[in-house]
């Protein structure tokens, strides 16, 4: 199990600090909690260790603990996140004091280190706040910038504890990148697309975008810059994935043409609608006004298009069956030039279209195939993600 060391400091937003335990405890993962003497003005350390299952740590000498137990302790986290930070222990850290638990821990920590400022707007823009801050980031320190908002003093601005979704996908990312994703641009499609009739009525289906919001995630975790083209849906964007919300699948295939030539890997998860009205009409149609013989007609392929164009882009497509879902995901797969084709059987009730859980089967332009039996989006996303990393390494050579 991964563990992470909240390290914890006498900023007012502290009282935020335990609902990020549940939050990574929901993510499977251990907390172990440090506090600096000061935040425990706010906060009895007994709510930390009862809510962590592990005793709160705030003296460096302290006999109940290991012997050298900030060093012990080191060896064993994978991630330190102070959240909230102070003004304090920010310049602390970045002259190197060690002169409690929590500044001598840092020194001593191998693993990655994120901090999550949250101050006084003037404190945070004080050139000696953002010296520290630009010092501390060439020594490797990661931040989750503060956000603007009402502040605990009555005012407003920047310096506000960045949320905790977002802090808690950045910790998650620093603790599951790979070198493979480093740098690379994954471009993911997610959702429905609407094609109108007239400004009130379109054409659509029952995508809820859920599979391609959760490749998202995965892919932004595993340390890819990420893209999300969205169809409208009624899903929160995962945190630090950069999202454009598009319409008809005309704006879709635009959007993704845009990225094509710089993304590494293009995953195809959205249902494009495979037709269209063939008018479309600017005015609302009055009821009495129903047009004689309504004309659908077939939209652009953009699976297709992009096999067409593709380079070494690595193109992994969604194929959505009623029936015969192997010869058709096969079909689709070397007609489209696809190097990796996820398909399921959208006739099931339980599984597909609008479920939190999905059943699918991957094929591979050689021949192979491999069952995914049904559990949650989040598990698929995840071996997906898992088996375009393999080829991404292959054709690196890494393998
Ligand atoms: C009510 C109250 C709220 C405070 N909130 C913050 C804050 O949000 N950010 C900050 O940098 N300092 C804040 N401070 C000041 C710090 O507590 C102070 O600088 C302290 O010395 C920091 O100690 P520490 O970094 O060891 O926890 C606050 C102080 C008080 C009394």
């Amino acid at each position: 199990m991964n563990k992470i060391a909240l390290g914890v400091t006498s900023s007012i937003s502290l009282y935020k600090a335990p609902d990020l335990i549940r939050l990574f405890q929901k993510e499977d993962l251990a907390v172990r909690v440090i506090m600096t003497e000061k935040a425990t003005n706010f906060i009895h350390p007994d709510l930390f260790t009862a809510l962590s299952g592990e005793p709160a740590i705030v003296n460096l000498f302290d006999e109940r603990q290991r012997p050298i137990e900030h060093i012990a302790l080191a060896a064993e986290v994978n991630l330190l996140l102070i959240a909230p930070a102070t003004a304090n222990l920010i310049a602390k850290l970045a002259a190197g004091l060690a002169d409690d638990f929590l500044s001598t821990f840092y020194l001593a920590v191998k693993a990655p280190v994120l901090i999550a400022p949250a101050m006084n707007q003037a404190m945070f823009e004080h050139p000696q706040t953002q010296a520290n801050i630009k010092k501390l980031r060439e020594t490797g320190v990661e931040f989750v910038e503060p956000e603007s908002g009402y502040l605990a003093c009555g005012q407003t601005g920047s310096g506000r504890l960045a949320s905790l979704p977002k802090i808690v996908e950045t910790s998650l990312r620093l603790i599951r990148r790979q070198p493979v994703f480093k740098d690379q641009l994954v471009v993911i499609t997610a959702g429905p697309t609407r094609e109108a009739l007239d400004p009130v009525r379109f054409l659509s289906n029952r995508s809820s975008g859920r599979m391609g919001y959760e490749l998202a995630r995965e892919a932004y975790q595993l340390g890819a810059e990420v893209v999300l083209i969205s169809g409208p849906v009624e899903l929160e964007p995962p945190a630090g994935v950069k999202v454009e919300q598009v319409v008809s699948s005309e704006e879709m295939r635009q959007a993704i043409l845009k990225y094509y030539d710089r993304a590494r890997v293009v995953i195809m998860a959205a249902a494009v609608s495979d037709f269209r009205f063939n008018r479309t009409s600017q005015e609302k149609i009055k009821k009495e006004n129903l047009p004689a013989g309504l004309q659908l007609e077939t939209t652009p392929d953009i699976l297709e298009e992009l096999g067409g164009l593709k380079q070494d882009q690595l193109l992994v497509g969604f194929a959505a069956e009623t029936a015969g879902l192997k010869a058709r995901a096969g079909d689709k797969m070397k007609k489209k030039k696809v190097d990796l084709m996820v398909a399921n059987d959208v006739s099931r009730p339980d599984i597909g279209f609008g479920c939190e859980e999905n059943e699918v089967y991957l094929f591979w332009p050689d021949g192979r195939e491999k069952f995914i039996s049904k559990t949650t989006k989040r598990k698929i996303s995840q071996e997906i993600l898992t088996e375009i990393g393999t080829i991404l390494n292959e054709r690196q050579g890494n393998s």
